[in-house]
């Protein structure tokens, strides 16, 4: 075989004159008789290759013989390609490889679909010869990019000081909150390592060691319902720190994504990151992930609304809910078949309903509720609702007003197309609850992770309003999704167990489940803290692709398959015997 001197993206009118070996597959083909055509593809690039009759009689005749997706080894002169014939979308549209010789090194089956970026495929297709979609340039740009912010990460942190360590990935459950995957051990009959759903606990234990700041590209388990932006696999860059506040992390944390993004992705992000607390992201944008790219915030009309004849208003801001409403803007013309079929999609969120109205050129209010409603109090109530307007309102509890108005928010951003997609908005959302309720458990339960410090000035609220009580926790959230998260962590016990109490975990239940981190913080444990990146997510954005599946090189379908594999499989029962399991009938 002959062994490939460049690549396939290298050559340029500098190399004219030179006898070069092309290494690659076949990419396509352009029949002109005499003269054939063939553009040779490798992870840099495409090269024009030409057979000529009239100079290579032999080759030429070699070439009828090349397919699509073939491995070839070519050579050939560089020669400057015909003047008006130069393609200047390629690096290497300047020229052409006139060939001397050509060696199939492997043949190809027909691909099931084309090697190309805007091949219609199916994703189950794609999935399934994943080998195949791989090699289009565009996924080979994303594995690429994804090699370079890993590589940009660990320059960054080494720099400052940061240890690379491996955690278990056979271990005990860590609670960050979704199911775990479980691995039965042969040894010790009836008992289960857990996946990790993150190196949390691990970690933890590392600032014990002394080991001062610890990173690393951590793969986490998570058996949870899949989304878009969610793998039952996935990858963080996972990070914890000794002896600091939550500026210290931030500040570092914000240089690292802004160093990063510019070195992988050529991505400047604005700086400073905005600041936002999460009852004003809550408040203003129905999310604790607003997507700042676009505005249309949530308004709150309670104060008029509670002083309106429309019941569903009136009942919602005198009976400990809230009204909130969200202009949109020249939205007037909107048919009334569009705005039901918001209504619906309201409901489809946990809505009873989305009230509405219009504000007419003159400045009037048109809906099936505007005689309930006093024009001028609402004028006076809702200032930035101009004439040519439509308003939606959402009246209920605050948790379900927020969600379901932030999510039509976000769906109206879309179909209006308000969002400026060229637009890089980070923002940090900071000061989250501790703790949330449960209706449906009836009790109280972690907002981030269980590990998180409450705020000082909290601490007294502790016991009497736990609800009340703000987390030192931090996400980082770019366009509208989380991209990390994180917080300074209780480095003492007590005020650990007390937390943990409070989540209705008593102290045999958490000797039982992280006895070994809460025995660790009473041995000098130092104040530390931390936070973890989606890495998939950071290169979903950075890469602008569709979906989390687009930059992992093997990922598994929304329904936690892998069809390249066919994982999960059933086992030969030998195994199971082994293993000490029974299955029960799988309908
Ligand atoms: P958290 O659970 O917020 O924090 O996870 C950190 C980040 O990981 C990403 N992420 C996911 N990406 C893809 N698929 C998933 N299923 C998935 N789940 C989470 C998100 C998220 O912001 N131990 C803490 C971190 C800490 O406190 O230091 C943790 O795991 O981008
Ligand atoms: P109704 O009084 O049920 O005919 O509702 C009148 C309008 O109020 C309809 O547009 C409903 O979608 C809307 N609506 C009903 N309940 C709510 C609610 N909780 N929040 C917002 N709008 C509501």
């Amino acid at each position: 075989m002959k062994i490939r001197t460049h690549m396939c993206g290298e050559l340029t009118a500098a190399h004219v004159g030179q006898t070069v070996v092309l290494n690659g597959w076949i990419h396509s083909r352009r029949d002109h008789g005499n003269v054939i055509f063939y553009d040779i593809r490798d992870r840099r690039g495409i090269t024009q290759v030409v057979f000529n009759q009239e100079t290579n009689a032999k080759a030429h005749e070699q070439a009828h013989q090349l397919r699509s997706e073939f491995v070839v080894a070519i050579q050939g002169t560089v020669s400057k390609r015909p003047a008006g014939s130069e393609n200047p979308k390629l690096p290497t549209g300047q020229i052409e490889v006139m060939v001397q010789t050509v060696e199939v090194l492997n043949p190809s089956q027909t691909p099931p679909f084309l090697i190309e970026d805007e091949a219609e495929v199916t994703e189950a297709l794609r999935l399934k010869y994943r080998y195949l979609d791989l090699r289009r340039p565009k996924m080979q740009k994303l594995v690429a990019m994804r090699h370079n912010l890993a590589q940009a990460v660990r320059e960054f942190l080494n720099k400052e000081g940061f240890l690379e360590i491996d955690t278990p990935i056979l271990t005990k459950s860590t609670p960050e909150g979704a199911r775990d995957y479980l691995v039965p051990s042969r040894v010790n009959p009836g008992m289960f390592f857990a996946l990790p759903q993150s190196p949390q606990l691990f970690k933890q234990v590392l600032m014990v060691s002394g080991m001062d700041r610890y990173y690393q590209i951590a793969r986490c388990f998570r058996d949870e319902d899949l989304r878009n932006d969610r793998q039952p696999e996935f990858t963080q860059i996972d990070l914890e720190m000794s002896f600091v506040d939550r500026e210290q992390v931030m500040s570092l944390m914000e240089q690292m994504i802004v160093t990063v993004f510019r070195e992988a992705g050529g991505v400047q992000l604005p700086t400073p990151f905005p600041r936002m607390r999460y009852a004003d992201a809550m408040g203003r944008y129905g999310s604790d992930k607003p997507d700042l790219r676009f505005e249309m915030p949530l308004h709150d009309v309670t104060a008029f609304a509670a002083t309106s004849e429309f019941k569903v208003f009136k009942d919602a801001a005198t009976k400990g809910g809230i009204v909130k409403a969200l202009i949109v803007k020249g939205g007037a013309p909107l048919s009334r078949t569009r705005i039901d079929a918001l209504g619906e999609t309201a409901k489809s969120f946990g809505a009873k309903g989305l009230a509405w109205l219009k504000i007419t050129a003159e400045g009037q209010l048109e809906s099936v509720i505007a005689k309930f409603l006093d024009a001028k109090a609402f004028g006076a109530a809702l200032p930035d609702a101009k004439p040519g307007d439509l308003v939606l309102f959402g009246a209920d509890k605050p948790a379900i007003v927020h969600d379901v108005l932030g999510r039509i928010r976000l769906l109206l951003g879309e179909e209006l197309k308000l969002i400026d997609t060229t637009a890089w908005k980070p923002v940090w959302v900071t000061e989250f609850p501790l703790l949330d309720y449960s209706a449906e458990e009836k009790r109280y339960v972690f907002m981030h992770n269980p590990f998180a410090a409450p705020m000082d000035e909290d601490l007294a609220f502790l016991d009497s309003e736990p609800l009340k009580v703000r987390a030192k926790a931090y996400d980082m959230v770019l366009n509208g999704n989380e991209i990390g998260g994180g917080s300074i962590r209780n480095h003492r016990s007590d005020v650990q167990l007390r937390i943990l109490d409070l989540l209705g975990i008593n102290k045999d239940q958490a000797k039982a489940k992280f006895g070994f981190l809460l025995e660790a913080l009473e041995y000098g444990a130092p104040p530390h803290g931390g936070i973890a990146f989606g890495l998939d997510r950071l290169i979903m954005l950075l890469g602008n692709a569709d979906s989390i599946r687009d930059v992992i090189a093997f990922p598994k379908t929304q329904k936690a398959q892998c069809p390249l594999t066919d994982a999960p499989s059933p086992v030969d029962p030998a195994q199971l015997k082994e293993l000490r399991i029974k299955l029960d009938k799988v309908e």
